[in-house]
C-alpha cells in the first residue's frame, strides 16, 4: 500500500479557503442526512471539521478519521467544548480498524477521489462498509467530470478563493488552482493548490500543495460498489439532491451493504 500524499500544507489555509464557500452547499446536505439517518456518524477524511463540527453542534454523535495530523489538530482545537465529544483518529481510509459501528458513514467533499488505484478505492469502500451497523448507510460525493476541461489549461492558474489574512491589515490570502497534467487512461488529474499571502501586489509568502485526484464515471462507481457488495439506494446530481442530469457537476451516492 503506497502512502498517501501529505495534506498538511493545505491544513493551515483550509478553513479560510473552503470554509467560507457558502455555494458549496455540501454541509447542509450532510447535516440533513445526519438528521434523517441519525447517529452515530463516522466521517472519513474529516479534515478540519468543516462538515463534522456543524453535525456535532446539532447534538448528533459523530467521530472522524483523517490521514493528516495538521488537519486533525485544527479540528480538535475547535471541538474542545462539544458534547458528546467526537472521537477523532489519525488513520488511512484504506485501513480503518475501529471497534465501534455506525448508523451513517460519510466520505464528504470528493475525498474518495484521492484514491488513485482500484485497490485503493476497493479498500476504502470495504473499510467504510465494515464500520456500518446492519441497517447503516454510507454516503459519499464525487465530482462529475468535465473531460474537456480536465484535459486542457495546463500551467494556467485559476483564482479559487480569497480572504483577509489579518483583521487590522491589508494583507490577504489567495488560493489558486493550477492543473499540470491529466492521465486519460487512469482519469487522474495532476495539479497544485497554491496559497499566497499578499500585501497589495507584493507576495509575502507562497506554499504549494501538490494534488492528484481520480475522476470517477458512474459505471465505475457502480462496478466498485458491486465488487464491495454495496447497493446504491439513492443517486443525486447535486448537493441539493436534484436528480442527476447530463450537465450535473456532482454525483452523490447513498449506499448500503448488499443482503
Ligand atoms: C477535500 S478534504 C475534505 C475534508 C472534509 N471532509 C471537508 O469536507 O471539509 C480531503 C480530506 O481527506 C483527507 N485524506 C486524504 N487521503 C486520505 C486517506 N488516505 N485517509 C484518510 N484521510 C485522507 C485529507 O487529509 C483531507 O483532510
Amino acid at each position: 500500500m503506497k502512502p498517501m500524499p501529505c495534506f498538511d500544507t493545505v491544513a493551515k489555509y483550509y478553513d479560510e479557503a473552503f470554509g467560507t464557500a457558502a455555494d458549496l452547499g455540501d454541509v447542509e446536505m450532510y447535516k440533513s442526512f445526519a438528521r434523517r439517518f441519525g447517529g452515530p456518524v463516522l466521517e472519513i477524511g474529516c479534515g478540519t471539521g468543516r462538515v463534522l463540527k456543524p453535525i456535532a453542534d446539532m447534538g448528533i454523535e459523530i467521530d472522524g478519521i483523517d490521514v493528516s495530523e495538521a488537519m486533525i489538530s485544527i479540528l480538535k482545537s475547535k471541538i474542545a467544548d462539544i458534547s458528546p465529544m467526537p472521537n477523532i483518529c489519525l488513520g488511512d481510509m484504506r485501513r480503518i480498524e475501529l471497534t465501534k459501528r455506525y448508523r451513517l458513514v460519510t466520505i464528504p467533499f470528493r475525498t474518495l477521489q484521492h484514491m488513485i488505484t482500484i485497490e485503493d478505492k476497493l479498500q476504502a469502500l470495504a473499510a467504510a462498509k465494515n464500520h456500518l451497523l446492519d441497517d447503516g448507510h454510507l454516503i459519499f460525493d464525487v465530482a462529475f467530470p468535465n473531460y474537456e476541461s480536465l484535459a486542457s489549461g495546463f500551467g494556467e492558474e485559476t483564482l479559487s478563493a480569497e480572504w483577509r489574512a489579518e483583521t487590522k491589515s491589508d494583507k490577504f490570502g489567495r488560493m489558486f488552482f493550477r492543473r499540470e497534467g491529466y492521465c486519460q487512461k487512469d482519469q487522474v488529474m495532476i495539479g497544485s493548490l497554491i496559497f499566497r499571502l499578499l500585501d497589495g501586489d507584493n507576495v509575502l509568502n507562497e506554499e504549494i500543495q501538490p494534488l492528484q485526484m481520480h475522476f470517477f464515471s458512474f459505471p465505475e462507481i457502480e462496478a466498485l460498489c458491486n465488487s464491495a457488495r454495496l447497493e446504491i439506494e439513492e443517486f443525486y446530481g447535486s448537493y441539493d439532491l436534484k436528480p442527476f442530469e447530463e450537465n450535473s457537476t456532482q454525483m452523490v451516492f447513498v449506499v448500503k451493504a448488499s443482503r
